[in-house]
């Protein structure tokens, strides 16, 4: 039998928390023959809460779950992590200004980087899903040298499912039909969902759709604001989906895309597409070995061009700012 995998999420009590411990402990993320020990991290005003979550757990005897911690101890709770989703931050409040939400989140990220530094294994996976995404993950790896800058990712196969979801509703194939759709940059309303090199039953999607007009308005736009619709309609944000998007993310970052199909993931830029290194960008990658890869030699034309240009633009600004809270 295999070694379980430690994996850690935080702010674990939380919506996403709530949703994506159950899919780990039953396989959705590491397989169905992977046993797994869930570490638990949420904050005391959450303590009796994340009790709960454990208590159901338990109580949901899960062949594959071989331990569990619930912790509010940063230090415990990243003791000897190989996988680490990153769930808890600071939300947005109403009233709050932007500054003051990433000067929270930028205190959290990087105190937990250093929690993840110096009691994870060394060679630990981090997923950030909390938003800012990106720039999170970006303090993160700052704040954590000694892990290697390819095993801080971001969230935004989310995104790529709900681009994914929209090509398939539209042309009526099943979701499996389609593939190589890109979520370029940041994990906003900025980012840019990206089909020139997508297909549908293998042939380009726009010859399938056929609707160049929806294409690149509506369709992007739905992906974008795609968050927002599902709060209006639930009154709360995304959480099943975000919660299966995550463990889909770290299924095919460790075990494989497969062969002659892409994902979204964003992850620090090597300057590939000319996209500024240093920012964790969102590109399409493949994935062998437990290493992802950037899909290189895609042809990109203006309208792309302008869009890719656009959210690394928001992302230099919102690293400026996360900088500018440090000091
Ligand atoms: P939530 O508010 O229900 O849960 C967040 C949890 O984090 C709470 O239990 C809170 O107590 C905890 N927390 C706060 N500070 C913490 C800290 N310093 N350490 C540990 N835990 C802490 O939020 P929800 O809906 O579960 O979403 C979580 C995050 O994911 C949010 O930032 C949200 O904006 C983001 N998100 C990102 C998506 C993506 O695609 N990248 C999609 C959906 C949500």
């Amino acid at each position: 039998e295999k070694e379980p995998v430690t994996v850690l999420v935080t702010g674990a009590a939380g919506q996403i928390g709530y949703a994506l411990v159950a899919m780990i402990a039953r396989g959705a993320m590491l397989g169905p023959n992977q046993p797994v020990i869930l570490h638990m991290l949420d904050i005391e005003p959450a303590a009796e809460a994340l009790k709960g979550v454990k208590m159901e757990l338990m109580d949901a005897a899960l062949p594959l779950l071989r331990g569990i911690v619930a912790s509010t101890d940063v230090a415990e709770a990243c003791k000897g992590v190989n996988i680490a989703v990153m769930l808890g931050g600071f939300p947005r409040k109403e009233g709050m200004e932007r500054k003051d939400v990433m000067s929270k989140n930028v205190s959290i990220y990087k105190a937990q980087a250093s929690a993840l530094e110096k009691h994870a294994a060394a060679d630990c996976k981090v997923l950030v899903v909390a938003n800012p995404a990106n720039t999170n993950a970006l303090i993160l790896k700052e704040f954590a040298p000694s892990i290697p800058d390819k095993n801080i990712t971001c969230l935004t196969r989310l995104d790529h499912n709900r681009a994914l979801a929209q090509i398939s509703e539209r042309t009526k194939v099943h979701i499996t039909d389609v593939k190589n759709v890109i979520i370029w940059g940041n994990h906003s309303s900025t980012q840019y969902p990206d089909v020139n090199h997508a297909t549908v039953q293998e042939k380009p999607v726009r010859e399938v759709v056929g609707d160049d007009e929806w294409l690149n308005n509506d369709f992007i736009a739905t992906v974008q604001q795609r968050g927002a619709a599902i709060i209006k309609a639930r009154k709360l944000s995304s959480a099943l989906s975000a919660a299966s998007s995550a463990c889909d993310h770290i299924r095919d970052w460790v075990l494989g895309t497969p062969k002659g199909s892409w994902v979204s993931m964003g992850v620090y830029s090597d300057g590939s597409y000319d996209i500024q290194p240093g920012l964790i960008y969102s590109f399409p990658v493949t994935c062998e070995k437990g290493e992802w890869s950037i899909v290189q030699g895609l042809e990109i034309d203006a309208f792309s061009r302008e869009k890719m240009d656009k959210t690394a633009q928001e992302l230099i600004e919102e690293k400026e700012l996360a900088k500018s809270c440090l000091n």
